[in-house]
């Protein structure tokens, strides 16, 4: 089979890693890929928002199957227009990925079914949210309807920060029309987990749950970034969270998104907070999460290909869904100053022997060499029988790939695992 993958991060080596696993893979590409997906598939210079060039590509190349990894294609319809032309897609239609695409429709929709999520108001006009904000609880939540790279969810501590937040995505359209309709939501208080699940739009097959660390540096504090680490299992998703999760927020969310015709196919990423009250919905993607897809995936034991068309198919129920029973941990690094300001074209140095443990997410090749091009630069996943022994071999690892500038988190996993201590 000749595969494609449309992305170019992190998520998507990881993703390209398992496929390659696979006996029937001949030949996968990569659009746009990076420097660092070049050493495991063939990249090719198309963005992944540029659909016509995608489909062009996909006919030209004979293309036998599609893997959209990333939410800005899926929710442009990337995957509608492939089917068109008779490629088969691993991931939503545009009408399933609406999920992601547009939170006023995920709010509403969750409070339709009585989905646990924070409350909230929905605003179309500057005037009527600031309003709103000058007398609302607070700490609150301000976030743009749209997609905005992961930054439209703005955590308001005070008044002022949340009548600024209205200002900037209202009315100086910080994030486009992204922002023309904004939601301002309770602030909820609880850990954080990711559950990303399998579903040919009937079946729903949950995976190891995960727990990313936004915060740039350790203890939590500065700014919110893409990602600077993950571990899986997460331990603050208990038995009792999960089966809360599981029948309260997951089974039925799958059943809705069927009964309002927008059945949804791919990996479906569930984003809860455990609250007092149990596990309400924090977001939801359309996609595998980045970086949880780097500790999620390595510790699957099954073929992802064939669970990956199966969700296509629609037989997830007859395929094995296996994970082991270890555990993993990703320590990010990344440029020095991320996610501000920081500078590139560092070289790379990864010892061989971990060439499989590093997932690359910014960087590209030059003159033969492997240089850094982005804020987040690489992953390095460990795995190990649990969670101190996997933290504990990533941050070897870590120690072992080097590039100028470098900076990571030395506390991934540290939180989670004094509470999985105290029990
Ligand atoms: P989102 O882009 O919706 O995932 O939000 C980004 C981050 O903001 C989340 O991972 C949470 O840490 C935080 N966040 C979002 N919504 C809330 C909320 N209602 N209460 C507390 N924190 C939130
Ligand atoms: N790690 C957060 C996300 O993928 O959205």
């Amino acid at each position: 089979m000749k595969i494609m993958v449309i992305g170019g991060g992190g998520r998507e080596h990881a993703i390209i890693k398992k496929l390659r696993e696979n006996k029937t893979v001949e030949k996968i590409f990569c659009l746009p890929g990076n420097g660092g997906i070049a050493l495991d598939a063939e990249c090719v210079p198309i963005g992944s928002t540029d659909i016509p060039a995608i489909v062009d590509f996909a006919a030209k190349t004979g293309i036998d199957y599609a893997v959209v990894a990333q939410d800005d294609p899926l929710i442009l319809g990337c995957v509608d227009e492939l089917n068109k032309i008779g490629v088969p897609c691993f991931g939503p239609d545009k009408k399933a990925a609406i999920i992601e695409g547009s939170k006023v429709f995920s709010k509403n929709f969750m409070k339709k079914y009585n989905i646990p999520t924070a409350e909230y108001e929905v605003f179309e006009d500057a005037k009527s949210a600031l309003e709103y904000v000058k007398a609302c609880k607070i700490p609150t939540v301000v976030k743009a309807d749209g997609p905005a790279l992961g930054k439209g969810a703005l955590v308001c501590m005070t008044r002022d920060e949340a009548i600024e937040a209205v200002r900037e995505i209202m009315e100086d359209k910080k994030f486009g029309a992204s922002g023309d309709k904004i939601v301002v939501e309770e602030f909820m208080t609880g850990p954080e987990v990711s559950v990303l699940a399998f579903t040919d739009g009937e079946t729903v097959i949950p995976m190891v749950p995960s727990t990313d660390h936004k915060r740039a540096h350790d203890g939590d504090e500065g700014l919110n970034t893409g990602g600077m680490g993950t571990i899986a299992p997460s331990p603050y998703y208990t038995k009792d969270a999960e089966k809360a999760a599981l029948e309260k927020i997951i089974y039925p969310t799958v059943r809705a998104m069927k009964a309002e015709g927008r059945p949804f196919k791919g990996c479906l990423y569930f984003g809860l907070m455990i609250t007092p009250e149990g596990p309400k919905v924090v977001e939801y993607n359309c996609r595998f999460g980045d970086p949880e897809t780097q500790v999620v995936l390595p510790l699957l034991k099954s073929d992802l290909l064939d669970i990956m068309l199966a969700t296509t198919n629609g037989n997830l129920k007859d395929v094995p869904v296996e994970f082991s029973d270890g555990a993993a941990c990703c320590v990010i690094l990344a440029s020095s100053g991320y996610p501000e300001k920081y500078e590139k074209g560092f070289e790379i140095t990864i010892p061989d022997e971990l060439s499989d443990k590093v997932y690359v997410a910014g960087a590209k090749k030059e003159n033969g060499r492997l240089v850094t091009s982005g804020g987040r630069v690489l992953g390095v996943v460990g795995t190990g029988h649990d969670l101190p022994e996997a933290v504990k071999t990533a941050y070897s690892y870590a120690e072992r790939v080097s590039f100028e500038n470098a900076y990571y988190r030395k506390d991934i996993g540290k939180k989670a695992l004094e509470a999985l201590k105290e029990g």
